[in-house]
């Protein structure tokens, strides 16, 4: 498009600006709670809401606690929530069996979420990080992140969560080849209208730093996870790989971290049209939260600008840490 602009003073961009009315009228992308999936941490336990202390007002919450949790967010009218379990370092093995099985944690909050707010859309996260002795998301053999054999564990993990009632597949792995393969699965189980959001653009990032600690995994984690998830350096990669993820059968894709690489969300908006979605990850999320709390900036407005630049990049939804605190504000 190329804009027409009559010259000064016939233009005069101001006027459009001075009454709040008018502001409403131009604007051209808003924020509402339609576009929020809300991340939350499960821990064991009954009653228990422990603070995450790198994510200030972020909790892990054991499964019943979760389920009160999800019956708020229904009632804000939050549309999804994402559950990322803390598993007792016990139960992490080298084989990661505990992540297929049926009754582990992120299992039964699915099914509490499920029975308790049977309205708000359940997404899970596929990755075999937190049941990994060694904290990557894939098998390690010989120091190597083996590909196939953890697309293999993957598609357990899946079809465990599909069981378990699953709406949406968050597999945050970045393997190649899962989306196909767990898209075979989930069909050929009876499991056809479970949707994949495929991490489709997840960068190798600093930023989530806080996520691992809320998760139980950054004391575990040898070396990086830099073979697998993307170098922040890249562009042309992410759209490959989110064509990628749409040919294998992805529903909806997302790009990670969110506010550094919102180039990366509209270039995918632009060039597929999927449903696309960014995660503000946890040291977004903490850097305005500290911020915040020195007073150094107002955190309420930097969250609401935060997610909106989402929205103006061409993001159809965001995973934030702050979609209950947003939907609170913008039911008024
Ligand atoms: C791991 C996973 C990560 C996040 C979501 N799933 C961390 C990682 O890749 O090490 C990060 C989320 C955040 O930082 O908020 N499968």
């Amino acid at each position: 498009m190329k804009p027409t602009i009559a010259p000064y003073p016939l233009t005069r961009f101001r006027r459009a600006r001075q009454l709040q009315a008018v502001r409403g009228l131009v604007r051209e992308n808003t924020l509402t709670t339609d576009d929020l999936i809300w991340p939350v941490f499960v821990r064991d336990g009954e009653g228990v809401e422990e603070p995450v202390p790198s994510m200030p007002g972020v909790m892990r919450r054991s499964v019943d606690q979760i389920a009160k949790a999800a019956v708020e967010a229904q009632a804000l009218g939050i549309p999804a929530i994402c559950i990322f379990p803390y598993t007792d370092p016990s139960l992490k093995t080298e084989d990661c069996a505990e992540a297929w099985n049926p009754d582990n944690l992120s299992n039964r909050a699915i099914r509490a979420i499920k029975a308790a707010a049977p309205d708000i859309a359940v997404m899970t996260d596929v990755a075999l990080d937190p049941y990994n002795i060694n904290g990557h998301d894939g098998y390690v053999v010989d120091g190597e992140i083996v590909n196939d054999k953890t697309v293999e564990a993957l598609v357990k993990m899946t079809l465990a969560q599909a069981e378990a009632g699953a709406d949406i597949i968050g597999p945050s792995d970045m393997m190649d080849g899962r989306i196909g393969e767990m898209r075979r699965a989930l069909e050929s189980s009876g499991h056809q209208n479970v949707m994949i959001l495929s991490y489709a653009a997840k960068y190798a990032s600093a930023f989530y730093g806080p996520f691992r600690d809320a998760v139980g995994a950054s004391g575990a984690l040898t070396g990086d996870k830099k073979t697998y998830q993307m170098d922040p350096a890249n562009s042309n990669e992410a759209l490959r790989l989110i064509e990628r993820d749409l040919t294998e059968g992805a529903d909806m894709v997302m790009i990670k971290p969110g506010m550094p690489y919102l180039d990366i969300c509209r270039r995918v908006k632009d060039t597929f049209g999927a449903p696309t979605y960014a995660y503000q990850v946890s040291g977004e999320y903490a850097m305005i939260q500290a911020a915040a709390q020195n007073d150094w900036i107002d955190g309420e407005k930097a969250m609401l600008e935060s997610l909106l630049a989402f929205k103006r990049a061409g993001c159809d939804g965001i995973l934030t840490y702050f979609a209950p605190e947003v939907a609170r504000i913008l039911q008024g």
